[in-house]
């Protein structure tokens, strides 16, 4: 049996295994079980695309990597930093780019916040641009994630910066304990915080953060959070940027076809279509952001993302 075949396998075992335990997710499970049995070949592929994919309920899916398994979500971070390195598509490079000159311009110390942090690889090539313009205020960022998975491979993909910056690692961050690294002299702090999104509000009552960014974050949440998370950033950030995909059939397929020997990232990079707003329901969203589409990146290959700013005062 060849890897890739003995990965579905794997995974479709993992699948039954937890649909009695996660009794709230068996449709997303069951889904996700159709989709690993059809994944055998790129024409299985498109006919599950062309008959089942249109009937599933986009709001009640959830991909692979949210039921919380470690091996899974390492695989799909790795592959993720992977592609948010390379020159080809340039994933992320819109969103650096943006929040890099920001800081630039800002000129002050800062207080950030990244939401669903992940491998902290966004923080991380913003840091990298920032050293490089000298910059002599401090910053602190504050890296949300839940996952201890996430802190693992963040803590091992921010060692090439560690002449840069002093990084901490807490399970539940405090506001004190967050008012006493900001203001330690170091120029650049990253703290990696297991408290949860949602719980913001709450844990840091008084504080207030310069900037808050996401990125492919948003479209793993349902409704309802979503319409949470846009509250905590109007209430408790100064400026936001938002990074995500944006529905499209045509970069979904390419997508498919560049990952396809990575069961894991596939699953991704077809269940995270299906999640995605379309570029008109984007720009139907608030009135005071401004939204930017990126479709094409480095060589012309497929990126369909957009980036909001969010200025809040
Ligand atoms: C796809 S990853 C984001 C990747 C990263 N921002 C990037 O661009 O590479 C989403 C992350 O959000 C985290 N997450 C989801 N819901 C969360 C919550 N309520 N609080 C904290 N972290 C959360 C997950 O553990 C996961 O690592």
């Amino acid at each position: 049996m060849c890897f890739r075949k003995k990965k579905i396998t794997e995974i479709i075992s993992y699948l039954e295994s937890i649909k009695n335990s996660k009794s709230s997710q068996q449709y997303s499970i069951e889904e996700n079980i159709s989709f690993f049995n059809n994944i055998d070949s790129f024409s299985q592929f498109l006919k599950w695309v062309k008959t089942r994919m249109p009937k599933i309920k986009k709001e009640e899916i959830t991909e692979l990597t949210d039921f919380e398994n470690e091996q899974y979500s390492k695989e799909l971070h790795e592959s993720l930093i992977k592609l948010e390195r390379g020159y080809i598509p340039g994933f992320i490079a819109p969103i650096v780019k943006k929040i890099s000159i920001y800081i630039k311009k800002r000129n002050s110390a800062l207080l950030i916040a990244d939401l669903g942090s992940g491998s902290a690889e966004l923080s991380r090539q913003i840091i990298n641009k920032v050293v490089k313009t000298k910059f002599k205020h401090s910053i602190t960022i504050v890296a949300f994630d839940y996952s201890k998975a996430s802190h693992k491979i963040a803590n091992n993909n921010l060692a090439s910066l560690k002449k840069h910056i002093h990084i901490f690692e807490k399970e539940h961050l405090t506001e004190t304990e967050l008012e006493t690294i900001a203001s330690n002299g170091n120029t650049i702090n990253v703290v990696l915080v297991r408290n949860n999104i949602f719980n913001i509000e709450r844990d840091f009552e008084n504080s207030k953060f310069d900037i808050a960014y996401h990125s492919f974050f948003k479209h793993h949440l349902n409704i309802k959070e979503k319409a949470k998370l846009d509250a905590i950033i109007q209430n408790k950030a100064t400026v936001a940027f938002e990074y995500d995909g944006y529905k499209s059939f045509v970069g979904m397929v390419i997508q498919a076809f560049f990952v396809w020997r990575k069961p894991v990232l596939l699953n991704g990079a077809v269940f995270s279509n299906l999640r995605y707003y379309s570029k008109e329901e984007i720009k139907k969203g608030k009135d005071k952001s401004k939204i930017k589409f990126f479709i094409f990146g480095m060589f012309l290959t497929y990126r369909c993302t957009y980036l909001r700013t969010i200025q809040n005062q």
